[in-house]
Protein backbone atom coordinates (compact mmCIF):
# COMPACT_ATOMS: atom_id res chain seq x y z
CA UNK A 1 0.00 0.00 0.00
CA UNK A 2 1.32 3.50 -0.77
CA UNK A 3 1.72 6.53 1.26
CA UNK A 4 -0.69 8.21 -0.06
CA UNK A 5 -3.63 5.40 -0.28
CA UNK A 6 -2.65 5.16 3.87
CA UNK A 7 -2.94 8.58 4.94
CA UNK A 8 -6.30 8.70 2.33
CA UNK A 9 -7.66 5.42 4.05
CA UNK A 10 -6.89 7.02 7.39
CA UNK A 11 -8.68 9.86 6.67
CA UNK A 12 -11.40 7.60 5.03
CA UNK A 13 -12.05 6.25 8.28
CA UNK A 14 -11.94 9.30 10.09
CA UNK A 15 -8.79 8.56 12.20
CA UNK A 16 -7.01 11.61 11.67
CA UNK A 17 -9.61 13.47 11.05
CA UNK A 18 -11.92 12.90 13.78
CA UNK A 19 -10.97 11.21 16.67
CA UNK A 20 -7.92 13.34 17.40
CA UNK A 21 -6.67 16.82 17.77
CA UNK A 22 -4.82 17.50 14.03
CA UNK A 23 -1.47 18.19 13.79
CA UNK A 24 -0.54 21.09 11.72
CA UNK A 25 1.51 18.85 9.32
CA UNK A 26 -1.82 16.57 9.20
CA UNK A 27 -4.20 20.02 8.47
CA UNK A 28 -1.38 21.10 5.89
CA UNK A 29 -1.74 17.63 4.35
CA UNK A 30 -5.30 17.22 4.37
CA UNK A 31 -5.46 20.69 3.11
CA UNK A 32 -3.01 20.09 -0.03
CA UNK A 33 -4.41 16.63 -0.92
CA UNK A 34 -8.11 18.68 -1.36
CA UNK A 35 -6.57 21.39 -3.26
CA UNK A 36 -5.00 19.07 -5.90
CA UNK A 37 -8.21 16.83 -5.91
CA UNK A 38 -10.07 19.91 -6.44
CA UNK A 39 -7.61 21.43 -9.30
CA UNK A 40 -7.76 17.84 -11.10
CA UNK A 41 -11.64 18.04 -11.10
CA UNK A 42 -11.07 21.68 -12.54
CA UNK A 43 -9.39 19.72 -15.31
CA UNK A 44 -12.12 17.08 -15.63
CA UNK A 45 -14.30 19.69 -16.35
CA UNK A 46 -12.19 21.49 -18.23
CA UNK A 47 -12.71 24.96 -16.55
CA UNK A 48 -9.52 27.10 -16.65
CA UNK A 49 -10.72 30.48 -15.05
CA UNK A 50 -10.79 30.76 -11.47
CA UNK A 51 -13.38 29.94 -9.30
CA UNK A 52 -15.24 33.42 -8.18
CA UNK A 53 -14.51 33.73 -4.21
CA UNK A 54 -17.37 33.20 -2.49
CA UNK A 55 -18.48 35.86 0.39
CA UNK A 56 -17.51 35.97 3.47
CA UNK A 57 -19.76 34.79 7.26
CA UNK A 58 -17.90 37.43 8.89
CA UNK A 59 -20.97 40.25 9.30
CA UNK A 60 -17.87 42.72 10.02
CA UNK A 61 -15.59 41.30 6.49
CA UNK A 62 -15.42 43.92 3.14
CA UNK A 63 -16.92 41.29 1.43
CA UNK A 64 -19.13 40.06 4.19
CA UNK A 65 -22.15 37.75 2.76
CA UNK A 66 -25.38 40.14 2.03
CA UNK A 67 -27.84 40.33 4.91
CA UNK A 68 -30.14 42.91 3.84
CA UNK A 69 -33.48 42.16 2.19
CA UNK A 70 -33.56 44.93 0.14
CA UNK A 71 -30.49 44.08 -1.74
CA UNK A 72 -32.01 40.79 -2.41
CA UNK A 73 -32.00 40.30 -6.58
CA UNK A 74 -35.39 39.35 -8.44
CA UNK A 75 -34.45 35.16 -9.64
CA UNK A 76 -36.88 33.42 -11.39
CA UNK A 77 -37.45 30.10 -9.99
CA UNK A 78 -38.03 26.69 -12.27
CA UNK A 79 -41.63 25.75 -11.97
CA UNK A 80 -41.56 22.25 -9.86
CA UNK A 81 -44.91 21.55 -11.71
CA UNK A 82 -43.45 22.41 -15.23
CA UNK A 83 -41.77 20.32 -17.12
CA UNK A 84 -38.49 21.30 -18.82
CA UNK A 85 -40.05 22.07 -22.07
CA UNK A 86 -42.34 24.07 -20.44
CA UNK A 87 -45.79 22.23 -20.80
CA UNK A 88 -47.53 21.93 -17.36
CA UNK A 89 -47.86 19.09 -15.20
CA UNK A 90 -51.32 18.05 -15.62
CA UNK A 91 -51.91 14.78 -13.08
CA UNK A 92 -50.11 13.01 -9.95
CA UNK A 93 -49.40 10.36 -12.52
CA UNK A 94 -47.19 12.78 -14.63
CA UNK A 95 -45.96 13.87 -11.46
CA UNK A 96 -44.46 10.57 -10.60
CA UNK A 97 -43.77 9.11 -13.88
CA UNK A 98 -42.22 12.49 -15.64
CA UNK A 99 -41.68 15.41 -13.59
CA UNK A 100 -39.87 13.76 -10.76
CA UNK A 101 -37.50 12.14 -12.86
CA UNK A 102 -36.65 14.94 -14.77
CA UNK A 103 -36.07 16.82 -11.10
CA UNK A 104 -34.25 13.29 -9.69
CA UNK A 105 -32.00 13.19 -13.14
CA UNK A 106 -30.82 17.25 -12.56
CA UNK A 107 -29.66 16.96 -8.81
CA UNK A 108 -28.14 13.84 -9.78
CA UNK A 109 -26.04 14.91 -13.05
CA UNK A 110 -25.70 18.94 -11.45
CA UNK A 111 -25.37 18.91 -7.50
CA UNK A 112 -25.20 15.62 -5.54
CA UNK A 113 -23.99 13.23 -8.04
CA UNK A 114 -25.23 10.18 -9.13
CA UNK A 115 -24.53 6.85 -6.79
CA UNK A 116 -22.42 4.25 -8.92
CA UNK A 117 -24.04 0.87 -9.81
CA UNK A 118 -21.22 -1.25 -8.46
CA UNK A 119 -20.76 0.10 -4.97
CA UNK A 120 -20.36 -2.94 -2.81
CA UNK A 121 -22.68 -4.28 0.12
CA UNK A 122 -23.17 -3.78 3.98
CA UNK A 123 -23.12 -6.20 6.50
CA UNK A 124 -24.41 -5.13 9.82
CA UNK A 125 -22.99 -6.28 13.13
CA UNK A 126 -24.68 -6.22 16.16
CA UNK A 127 -21.25 -5.17 18.33
CA UNK A 128 -23.05 -4.46 21.85
CA UNK A 129 -26.55 -4.56 23.47
CA UNK A 130 -26.95 -3.35 26.90
CA UNK A 131 -29.74 -1.72 29.39
CA UNK A 132 -29.10 1.11 30.59
CA UNK A 133 -30.52 4.74 31.22
CA UNK A 134 -30.96 7.90 29.39
CA UNK A 135 -31.71 11.18 31.89
CA UNK A 136 -33.96 9.09 34.15
CA UNK A 137 -35.22 6.85 31.61
CA UNK A 138 -34.34 3.01 30.72
CA UNK A 139 -33.10 2.13 27.16
CA UNK A 140 -32.00 -1.04 25.58
CA UNK A 141 -28.94 0.32 23.92
CA UNK A 142 -27.47 -1.53 20.31
CA UNK A 143 -24.09 -0.54 18.63
CA UNK A 144 -23.59 -1.99 15.34
CA UNK A 145 -20.96 -1.72 12.79
CA UNK A 146 -22.00 -1.59 8.96
CA UNK A 147 -18.95 -3.44 7.20
CA UNK A 148 -18.77 -2.48 3.51
CA UNK A 149 -17.40 -5.43 1.47
CA UNK A 150 -14.27 -4.10 0.04
CA UNK A 151 -13.16 -8.00 -1.41
CA UNK A 152 -12.94 -5.52 -4.79
CA UNK A 153 -10.49 -3.28 -3.33
CA UNK A 154 -8.65 -4.08 0.26
CA UNK A 155 -6.52 -1.53 0.60
CA UNK A 156 -9.47 0.35 1.95
CA UNK A 157 -12.04 -0.56 4.20
CA UNK A 158 -15.38 1.51 5.51
CA UNK A 159 -17.08 0.74 8.73
CA UNK A 160 -19.65 2.43 9.56
CA UNK A 161 -20.97 2.94 12.78
CA UNK A 162 -24.68 3.24 14.16
CA UNK A 163 -26.13 3.75 18.15
CA UNK A 164 -29.51 2.44 18.65
CA UNK A 165 -31.54 3.26 21.06
CA UNK A 166 -35.42 2.19 22.70
CA UNK A 167 -37.25 2.53 25.35
CA UNK A 168 -36.77 -0.54 27.98
CA UNK A 169 -40.81 -0.88 28.54
CA UNK A 170 -41.73 -1.22 24.82
CA UNK A 171 -43.71 -4.04 24.47
CA UNK A 172 -43.77 -3.58 20.55
CA UNK A 173 -41.96 -1.61 17.66
CA UNK A 174 -41.20 1.59 18.32
CA UNK A 175 -41.14 4.49 15.76
CA UNK A 176 -37.24 6.01 15.43
CA UNK A 177 -35.23 9.09 14.45
CA UNK A 178 -32.32 8.78 12.64
CA UNK A 179 -30.12 11.11 13.52
CA UNK A 180 -26.63 12.20 11.29
CA UNK A 181 -24.08 13.00 14.34
CA UNK A 182 -22.00 11.60 16.80
CA UNK A 183 -21.59 8.98 18.77
CA UNK A 184 -18.14 9.70 20.76
CA UNK A 185 -17.55 13.44 20.80
CA UNK A 186 -14.15 13.48 18.40
CA UNK A 187 -12.20 15.70 19.93
CA UNK A 188 -11.25 13.60 23.51
CA UNK A 189 -13.78 13.63 26.45
CA UNK A 190 -16.40 15.82 27.39
CA UNK A 191 -19.48 15.27 29.34
CA UNK A 192 -22.14 13.26 28.81
CA UNK A 193 -24.05 14.83 26.50
CA UNK A 194 -26.58 12.00 26.05
CA UNK A 195 -28.03 13.35 29.55
CA UNK A 196 -27.64 17.03 28.26
CA UNK A 197 -30.22 19.79 29.21
CA UNK A 198 -31.50 22.28 27.13
CA UNK A 199 -32.61 24.06 30.18
CA UNK A 200 -33.59 23.37 33.94
CA UNK A 201 -36.96 22.32 32.62
CA UNK A 202 -36.38 20.74 29.26
CA UNK A 203 -34.74 17.48 28.72
CA UNK A 204 -32.71 16.86 25.33
CA UNK A 205 -33.81 15.35 22.50
CA UNK A 206 -33.10 11.72 23.46
CA UNK A 207 -35.03 12.05 27.12
CA UNK A 208 -37.45 13.71 24.85
CA UNK A 209 -38.32 10.96 22.46
CA UNK A 210 -37.76 7.87 24.76
CA UNK A 211 -40.71 9.72 26.87
CA UNK A 212 -42.51 9.93 24.17
CA UNK A 213 -41.89 5.72 23.63
CA UNK A 214 -39.84 6.05 20.57
CA UNK A 215 -36.24 5.49 19.93
CA UNK A 216 -33.74 7.04 18.58
CA UNK A 217 -30.01 6.08 16.43
CA UNK A 218 -27.48 8.25 16.03
CA UNK A 219 -25.20 6.98 12.39
CA UNK A 220 -21.57 8.62 12.20
CA UNK A 221 -21.45 10.63 8.47
CA UNK A 222 -17.48 10.67 9.12
CA UNK A 223 -17.54 6.48 9.11
CA UNK A 224 -18.99 6.83 5.69
CA UNK A 225 -17.39 9.15 3.72
CA UNK A 226 -14.74 11.63 4.96
CA UNK A 227 -15.81 15.47 4.93
CA UNK A 228 -13.01 17.32 3.06
CA UNK A 229 -12.03 16.85 -0.82
CA UNK A 230 -8.63 14.86 0.64
CA UNK A 231 -10.68 12.00 1.34
CA UNK A 232 -12.65 11.34 -1.78
CA UNK A 233 -10.46 8.52 -3.17
CA UNK A 234 -11.15 6.77 0.20
CA UNK A 235 -14.21 5.92 2.25
CA UNK A 236 -17.50 4.46 0.39
CA UNK A 237 -16.69 6.95 -2.75
CA UNK A 238 -13.21 6.04 -2.82
CA UNK A 239 -13.91 2.08 -2.17
CA UNK A 240 -16.72 1.98 -5.38
CA UNK A 241 -13.92 4.00 -7.56
CA UNK A 242 -11.13 1.57 -6.04
CA UNK A 243 -9.07 4.40 -4.59
CA UNK A 244 -9.62 6.63 -7.85
CA UNK A 245 -10.09 10.09 -8.36
CA UNK A 246 -14.28 10.93 -9.06
CA UNK A 247 -15.56 11.57 -12.51
CA UNK A 248 -17.52 14.74 -12.90
CA UNK A 249 -21.46 13.04 -12.19
CA UNK A 250 -20.47 10.59 -8.97
CA UNK A 251 -21.75 11.39 -5.68
CA UNK A 252 -20.18 13.83 -3.50
CA UNK A 253 -20.39 13.07 0.68
CA UNK A 254 -23.54 14.42 1.35
CA UNK A 255 -25.23 11.92 -1.41
CA UNK A 256 -22.48 8.76 0.07
CA UNK A 257 -24.24 10.37 3.70
CA UNK A 258 -27.80 9.57 2.92
CA UNK A 259 -26.44 6.32 0.98
CA UNK A 260 -25.34 5.23 4.57
CA UNK A 261 -28.75 6.33 6.14
CA UNK A 262 -30.41 4.53 3.88
CA UNK A 263 -28.12 1.45 4.70
CA UNK A 264 -29.22 1.72 8.51
CA UNK A 265 -32.78 1.80 6.92
CA UNK A 266 -31.96 -1.38 5.42
CA UNK A 267 -30.77 -2.89 9.30
CA UNK A 268 -34.23 -1.22 10.83
CA UNK A 269 -36.27 -2.97 8.45
CA UNK A 270 -34.91 -6.36 9.83
CA UNK A 271 -34.94 -5.63 13.41
CA UNK A 272 -37.64 -6.31 15.76
CA UNK A 273 -37.90 -3.32 18.16
CA UNK A 274 -38.05 -1.06 15.17
CA UNK A 275 -41.15 -0.02 13.11
CA UNK A 276 -39.69 0.95 9.79
CA UNK A 277 -42.34 2.54 8.82
CA UNK A 278 -42.45 5.16 11.23
CA UNK A 279 -38.52 6.34 10.79
CA UNK A 280 -37.61 10.11 10.42
CA UNK A 281 -34.40 11.51 9.47
CA UNK A 282 -32.77 14.61 11.24
CA UNK A 283 -29.83 16.46 11.02
CA UNK A 284 -28.38 19.90 11.71
CA UNK A 285 -26.39 22.32 9.17
CA UNK A 286 -24.26 20.29 7.10
CA UNK A 287 -25.80 16.66 8.30
CA UNK A 288 -29.19 18.76 7.54
CA UNK A 289 -28.09 18.92 3.93
CA UNK A 290 -27.67 15.05 4.28
CA UNK A 291 -31.14 14.40 6.10
CA UNK A 292 -32.76 16.96 3.47
CA UNK A 293 -31.21 14.88 0.77
CA UNK A 294 -31.63 11.26 2.08
CA UNK A 295 -35.70 12.23 2.92
CA UNK A 296 -35.87 13.27 -1.26
CA UNK A 297 -34.24 10.35 -2.09
CA UNK A 298 -35.23 7.12 0.02
CA UNK A 299 -39.14 7.43 0.30
CA UNK A 300 -38.68 4.26 3.25
CA UNK A 301 -37.81 7.62 5.72
CA UNK A 302 -41.02 8.81 6.71
CA UNK A 303 -40.58 12.06 7.91
CA UNK A 304 -37.98 14.58 8.23
CA UNK A 305 -36.71 17.39 10.86
CA UNK A 306 -34.19 19.48 8.92
CA UNK A 307 -31.93 21.80 10.93
CA UNK A 308 -30.53 24.94 9.54
CA UNK A 309 -29.29 23.24 6.18
CA UNK A 310 -28.76 26.40 4.29
CA UNK A 311 -27.35 26.93 1.08
CA UNK A 312 -26.94 23.05 -0.41
CA UNK A 313 -29.79 22.17 1.54
CA UNK A 314 -32.87 23.72 1.75
CA UNK A 315 -32.26 27.48 1.05
CA UNK A 316 -32.91 28.81 -2.65
CA UNK A 317 -29.44 29.37 -4.12
CA UNK A 318 -30.87 31.99 -6.36
CA UNK A 319 -31.38 34.13 -3.71
CA UNK A 320 -28.14 36.01 -2.68
CA UNK A 321 -28.54 36.51 0.93
CA UNK A 322 -26.51 34.59 3.15
CA UNK A 323 -24.11 31.34 2.14
CA UNK A 324 -24.14 31.06 -1.45
CA UNK A 325 -22.79 28.68 -4.34
CA UNK A 326 -19.38 30.02 -4.62
CA UNK A 327 -18.97 29.33 -1.08
CA UNK A 328 -20.37 25.96 -1.66
CA UNK A 329 -18.44 25.02 -5.06
CA UNK A 330 -15.13 26.09 -3.12
CA UNK A 331 -12.40 23.75 -2.36
CA UNK A 332 -13.39 23.29 1.25
CA UNK A 333 -17.17 22.55 0.63
CA UNK A 334 -17.25 21.08 -3.41
CA UNK A 335 -16.42 17.29 -1.79
CA UNK A 336 -20.32 17.53 -0.73
CA UNK A 337 -21.19 17.51 -4.49
CA UNK A 338 -20.48 16.28 -7.59
CA UNK A 339 -18.16 17.55 -9.54
CA UNK A 340 -20.30 19.49 -12.10
CA UNK A 341 -21.28 21.45 -9.24
CA UNK A 342 -17.92 23.30 -9.43
CA UNK A 343 -19.42 25.06 -13.00
CA UNK A 344 -21.93 27.01 -11.23
CA UNK A 345 -19.04 29.06 -9.63
CA UNK A 346 -16.84 29.38 -12.44
CA UNK A 347 -18.43 28.98 -15.88
CA UNK A 348 -21.84 29.32 -14.48
CA UNK A 349 -24.17 30.97 -11.89
CA UNK A 350 -26.53 30.16 -9.58
CA UNK A 351 -29.27 31.21 -11.83
CA UNK A 352 -28.08 28.52 -14.50
CA UNK A 353 -29.12 25.41 -11.54
CA UNK A 354 -31.60 23.58 -13.70
CA UNK A 355 -33.23 23.44 -10.18
CA UNK A 356 -33.24 25.12 -6.89
CA UNK A 357 -34.01 24.04 -3.07
CA UNK A 358 -37.69 23.96 -3.78
CA UNK A 359 -37.49 20.93 -5.72
CA UNK A 360 -35.70 19.09 -3.52
CA UNK A 361 -38.28 19.99 -0.76
CA UNK A 362 -40.96 18.77 -3.88
CA UNK A 363 -38.87 15.50 -4.18
CA UNK A 364 -39.87 14.89 -0.69
CA UNK A 365 -43.70 15.17 -1.29
CA UNK A 366 -45.90 13.90 -0.40
CA UNK A 367 -43.79 12.87 3.04
CA UNK A 368 -43.74 15.39 5.88
CA UNK A 369 -41.47 17.70 6.12
CA UNK A 370 -40.08 19.78 9.28
CA UNK A 371 -38.11 22.95 8.20
CA UNK A 372 -35.99 24.14 11.55
CA UNK A 373 -33.77 27.21 11.55
CA UNK A 374 -32.38 29.33 14.57
CA UNK A 375 -32.53 33.23 15.24
CA UNK A 376 -30.67 35.31 12.98
CA UNK A 377 -29.84 37.06 16.29
CA UNK A 378 -28.10 34.04 17.74
CA UNK A 379 -27.16 31.71 14.59
CA UNK A 380 -26.55 34.74 12.20
CA UNK A 381 -27.66 35.45 8.52
CA UNK A 382 -25.29 32.89 7.09
CA UNK A 383 -27.87 29.76 6.97
CA UNK A 384 -30.33 32.07 5.12
CA UNK A 385 -33.69 31.51 7.81
CA UNK A 386 -36.09 32.87 4.74
CA UNK A 387 -34.46 31.28 2.06
CA UNK A 388 -35.35 28.00 3.67
CA UNK A 389 -38.81 29.37 4.54
CA UNK A 390 -39.14 29.95 0.49
CA UNK A 391 -37.91 26.41 -0.53
CA UNK A 392 -40.66 24.93 2.11
CA UNK A 393 -43.38 27.82 -0.08
CA UNK A 394 -42.49 26.67 -3.21
CA UNK A 395 -42.97 23.17 -3.01
CA UNK A 396 -46.16 23.65 -1.81
CA UNK A 397 -47.52 23.13 -5.12
CA UNK A 398 -46.50 19.89 -5.56
CA UNK A 399 -47.46 18.65 -2.04
CA UNK A 400 -51.18 20.01 -2.88
CA UNK A 401 -50.76 18.10 -6.57
CA UNK A 402 -50.43 15.01 -4.53
CA UNK A 403 -53.52 15.74 -2.00
CA UNK A 404 -51.49 16.86 1.25
CA UNK A 405 -50.81 20.31 2.18
CA UNK A 406 -48.09 22.71 2.29
CA UNK A 407 -46.89 25.22 4.62
CA UNK A 408 -49.73 27.04 6.32
CA UNK A 409 -49.01 30.30 5.45
CA UNK A 410 -47.13 31.79 2.52
CA UNK A 411 -45.58 35.19 3.98
CA UNK A 412 -42.43 34.83 6.66
CA UNK A 413 -43.69 33.77 10.06
CA UNK A 414 -42.51 36.21 13.16
CA UNK A 415 -39.33 34.19 15.31
CA UNK A 416 -41.27 31.29 17.06
CA UNK A 417 -44.32 30.70 15.60
CA UNK A 418 -44.75 27.11 15.03
CA UNK A 419 -46.04 26.79 11.18
CA UNK A 420 -47.24 23.08 11.43
CA UNK A 421 -51.14 22.52 10.39
CA UNK A 422 -49.19 21.04 6.82
CA UNK A 423 -47.47 18.22 5.79
CA UNK A 424 -44.46 20.85 5.10
CA UNK A 425 -43.73 22.55 8.47
CA UNK A 426 -41.36 25.60 9.84
CA UNK A 427 -40.51 26.98 12.72
CA UNK A 428 -37.70 29.81 13.68
CA UNK A 429 -36.53 28.79 17.28
CA UNK A 430 -35.19 31.87 19.41
CA UNK A 431 -31.76 29.94 19.80
CA UNK A 432 -28.49 29.46 17.57
CA UNK A 433 -27.60 26.60 15.33
CA UNK A 434 -29.13 24.05 16.85
CA UNK A 435 -32.09 21.64 16.32
CA UNK A 436 -32.85 21.77 20.51
CA UNK A 437 -35.35 24.11 20.90
CA UNK A 438 -37.92 22.85 18.13
CA UNK A 439 -37.77 19.51 19.44
CA UNK A 440 -40.28 19.73 21.55
CA UNK A 441 -42.38 21.38 18.63
CA UNK A 442 -41.26 18.79 16.20
CA UNK A 443 -42.34 15.62 18.29
CA UNK A 444 -46.12 17.35 18.67
CA UNK A 445 -46.33 17.64 14.87
CA UNK A 446 -44.74 14.29 14.35
CA UNK A 447 -47.17 12.59 16.21
CA UNK A 448 -49.63 13.38 14.24
CA UNK A 449 -48.48 11.08 11.52
CA UNK A 450 -46.71 8.57 13.68
CA UNK A 451 -50.09 8.39 15.74
CA UNK A 452 -49.52 6.63 18.74
CA UNK A 453 -47.67 9.08 21.34
CA UNK A 454 -46.66 6.42 23.40
CA UNK A 455 -49.28 6.65 25.78
C1 LIG B 1 -20.26 26.07 7.23
C2 LIG B 1 -20.84 25.90 5.86
C3 LIG B 1 -22.33 25.54 5.92
C4 LIG B 1 -22.53 24.36 6.82
C5 LIG B 1 -21.90 24.61 8.17
C6 LIG B 1 -21.94 23.42 9.13
O1 LIG B 1 -20.81 27.19 7.84
O2 LIG B 1 -20.64 27.08 5.12
O3 LIG B 1 -22.82 25.26 4.63
O4 LIG B 1 -23.88 24.06 6.93
O5 LIG B 1 -20.53 24.92 8.00
O6 LIG B 1 -22.15 22.31 8.72
O7 LIG B 1 -21.72 23.65 10.30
Amino acid sequence: MNKYILLIGLLGTGIFAHTQRLSQAQRDSIYQLTVADFEQMKEQLGISIPNRPGPSGDPSAPNAANSDESKVRSYDLPDPLRFDNGKPVQSSKEWWSKRRPEIVEHFDREIYGRVPKNVPSVTWQVLSEKDTTIGSWPIVEKRLKGVVDNSSYPDLSVEIELLIATPASATEKVPLVLEFGFINWPFGPRPDQSASILSSNEPGWKEQLISRGWGYAIIVPHSIQADNGAGLRAGIIGLTNQGKTRTPEQWGALRAWAWGASRAMDYFEVDDDIDAKRVAIEGLSRYGKAAAVTLAYDDRFSIGFIGSSGAGGLKILRRNFGESVENLASSGEYHWFCGNFIKYASTHTADDLPVDAHQLVALCAPRPVFISLGSPVVEGNWIDAKGNFLAGVHAGPVYELLGKKGLSNNSFPPLGTAMTEGDIAYRQHAGGHTTGPNWSTWIAWACRYWGDCGF
